[in-house]
């Protein structure tokens, strides 16, 4: 019975099989119970020594396989280690990063440049009131200069802002008489165009405006140099050439070296060795005053920047509206630059 019960327990591979032989040696109906029932036919004499024997066989076997117990319980523990392993050298999944539009490229560049030259960042309403949009900028009802720039009228007074100016006749009321002013203003500008390459009825533009006691226009072209440099390349050159704005005095419009050819002519800059970037000037003295400046005291410096014709002009892109169609494998190809 010794024999048979320690075999049974040593070949047991699992805690379950082990149970199992334990109901069956330990519990009411098995071996052990039927060798008790021997019992009754033994004489008194006999009765102790064989109860001690057979009780000596149960404790032997209890005790071993509690022994028993103890090796497969760690033997199915590190098996269950084993089998439900997680392997964290295995590359988990890549979400599908996006990246930086070319237009919030430019603006953020362009930020970038201004705020390091110690300039405020100013915003406005789109939906403007057409006093900040033309009559401060000196371009009174009726006057011809309002069809430069073909608008969205919503009533007689409100507009959708034809240009960022308005944030900048926001701004010097604002701050009138206090000097010195240093903002540029991004934002959403809108205007009665048709949609075609190069135009678009919506675009954005940053705006700067710069108002102090001697400021010249020598400042301006300073100032314009370095963002020519930052948006095309440290090699780059501009020119001023004369233009009109309602609210400069004098106005220009400026180009930059062509980044194609540096200069030497082609079909970018049309043979010239020059692009147009933007328009710019001191600021018209009716501007001041209107804003509550004294103009014999008080000069500045404007201009205005479209923030696509940058993008289309440094990235290479061949029509506006590839700015807004937002045809992700178009976009894709700007994740180099960032
Ligand atoms: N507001 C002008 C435009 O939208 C640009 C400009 C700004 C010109 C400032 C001169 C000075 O065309």
């Amino acid at each position: 019975l010794r024999q048979e019960g320690i075999a049974k327990i040593e070949a047991c591979t699992s805690t379950k099989e082990l149970q199992d032989v334990r109901v069956l040696y330990l519990g009411k109906k098995g071996p052990i119970q039927e060798v008790m029932k021997m019992m009754k036919d033994l004489s008194p004499e006999e009765k102790p020594k064989f109860g001690q024997q057979v009780n000596e066989i149960k404790q032997l076997l209890a005790s071993k396989i509690e022994e028993k117990k103890v090796i497969l319980e760690e033997k199915e523990v590190n098996e269950k280690l084993i089998n439900e392993k997680i392997d964290i050298t295995l590359s988990g999944l890549k979400p599908n990063l996006g990246n930086l539009h070319p237009l919030i490229m430019v603006q953020q560049e362009l930020e970038d440049l201004f705020i390091g030259l110690g300039y405020e960042i100013a915003e406005g309403p789109e939906v403007e009131l057409d006093l900040y949009n033309f009559e401060r900028a000196n371009i009174p009802k009726g006057h011809p200069a309002r069809d430069m720039q073909d608008t969205f009228y919503i009533d007689a007074d409100r507009l959708l802002r034809t240009h960022t100016t308005a944030v900048q006749m926001r701004v010097l009321e604002e701050k009138a008489p206090s000097l010195p002013i240093k903002v540029v203003c991004p934002g959403k500008v809108y205007r009665r165009d048709d949609d075609d390459a190069t135009h678009s009825h919506q675009f954005t533009q940053l705006e700067g405006l710069v108002v102090g006691e001697k400021i010249r226009l020598s400042d301006l072209k300073g100032t314009l140099e370095l963002v020519a440099k930052k948006m095309f390349g440290d090699d780059k050159k501009i020119r001023f050439r004369p233009s009109y704005f309602q609210f400069t005095e004098p106005s220009v419009e400026v180009d930059v070296s062509c980044h194609i050819c540096g200069g030497k002519g082609c079909p970018t800059c049309k043979g010239t060795g020059w692009i147009e970037i933007l328009g710019a000037g001191m600021v018209h003295p009716n501007v001041l005053s209107m804003a509550g400046y004294d103009p014999k005291t008080a000069s500045g410096f404007a201009f205005g920047i479209g923030m696509e014709r940058v993008a289309l002009l440094k990235y290479g892109i061949d029509d506006i509206r590839h700015l807004y169609a937002n045809d992700v494998r178009f976009l894709k190809t700007f994740s180099r630059f960032e």
